[in-house]
């Protein structure tokens, strides 16, 4: 019997994505994608530092071989990320002789950054994270301050990035884009945040929640607060990073004292794995009215970012297919509800 296609089962709730590389399109992992997701995000070829080399130069190569395959395929194309400060090059914030910029001449630098990227993807890419990871993950603070961006320019980066990307091009979502918002104290201060930028006018039509969880995250109780939440605004809510680990809560963590044994991959993982993907989809599929796009970040365990970022050489298991390409326990709590 065939697979059945993600998109085609979620085609009356919402458009099924993936994040894509190279690698991907590369291989057989191609198929994977082009059988279940009707939209494409680039991991990491539309960041600052693969669309900007060290000479100051455009390489828009890469995010170009993204847009081409989601083009031959009917897709829709995601664009993340414009502000953010991971991947952007230390010069980015310096003059040539290497100090800070003052703030003037950052949001300028900004601003030719945001309408390069947007003028060269105009009518290939439907809606942006056009800022990226701005909230603190801790309690007593409230933005993310020890950044460049908020160093030299304060919270105003934040605001300025939707005006600029809205004057290159104003036919675009522009979306906020950050983790961890079903926790509750980063989802109100992101809330704060948002209607703050709304009541002063800031072109900004949705968040993405990136859902970067894990097994033991209380989904069924805090995503649908949280979906209603930014909903209420009057904002499009989407899931932009879709993926759970397996391993305990590694957000805000020091790296260093995350366990680094490998899970085998057991029936109990698989079952665990499986309920918490049952538990989501569940729920996404009741909020459909309020979300428009749920994209997965990457498309099978054998490339996940997780198996060698957080703790690298830590196998991982977050997705709906497994090293080979199959489909998972979890894939089928996905697909078969109806
Ligand atoms: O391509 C180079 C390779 O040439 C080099 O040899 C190797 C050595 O470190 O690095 C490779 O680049 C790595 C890249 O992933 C591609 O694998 C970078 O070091 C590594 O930092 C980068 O990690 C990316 C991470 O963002 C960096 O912040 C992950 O792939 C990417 O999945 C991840 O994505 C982020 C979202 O953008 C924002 N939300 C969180 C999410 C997960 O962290």
């Amino acid at each position: 019997e065939k697979t059945p296609s993600l998109k085609e089962v979620y085609k009356d709730y919402f458009p099924i994505g993936a994040a894509i590389n190279k690698q991907i399109i590369q291989n057989k992992d191609s198929a994977l994608v082009q059988y279940h997701a009707s939209s494409v995000t680039a991991d990491n070829d539309m960041k600052y530092d693969r669309t900007v080399n060290g000479k100051g130069e455009y390489t828009f190569e890469n995010g170009d071989q993204i847009v081409a395959f989601a083009q031959a395929n009917n897709m829709l194309v995601r664009g993340h990320t414009l502000a953010w400060y991971h991947q952007t090059r230390d010069s980015f914030y310096q003059d040539s002789l290497g100090n800070d910029l003052s703030k003037p001449a950052l949001l300028k630098k900004m601003q030719k950054h945001i309408h390069s990227v947007l003028n060269h993807y105009k009518g290939q890419v439907y809606c942006w994270d056009v800022v990226n990871e701005a909230i603190s993950d801790y309690d007593d603070k409230f933005y993310r301050d020890d950044i460049k961006y908020f160093e030299i320019a304060g919270a105003d980066y934040i605001e300025v990035a939707f005006r600029y990307a809205y004057e290159a091009d104003s036919t675009i979502k522009l979306f906020y884009n950050d983790y961890d918002l079903i926790n509750p104290q980063k989802r109100e201060k992101t809330y704060q945040m948002l209607k703050e930028l709304l009541d002063r006018g800031t072109p900004i039509h949705g968040v993405g929640m990136q859902g970067h969880y894990v097994i033991e995250d209380s989904v069924a109780k805090l995503l649908p607060l949280a979906i209603d939440r930014f909903a209420s605004l009057g904002l499009e809510v989407q899931i932009t990073e879709l993926d759970v680990s397996v391993y305990p809560y590694y957000h805000n963590m020091d790296r260093s004292t995350l366990p680094k044994e490998i899970k085998p991959y057991t029936p109990e993982v698989a079952e665990a794995l499986a309920k918490q993907y049952h538990d989501i989809f569940t729920i996404l599929r009741e909020k459909k009215d309020k979300i428009t796009n749920v994209t997965f970040w990457g498309i099978a365990d054998n490339r996940t970012w997780l198996s060698h970022y957080v703790v690298k050489g830590r196998t991982d298991y977050p997705l709906l297919f497994d090293q080979d390409l199959l489909p998972k326990k979890a894939f089928y709590k996905v697909t078969d509800f109806k």
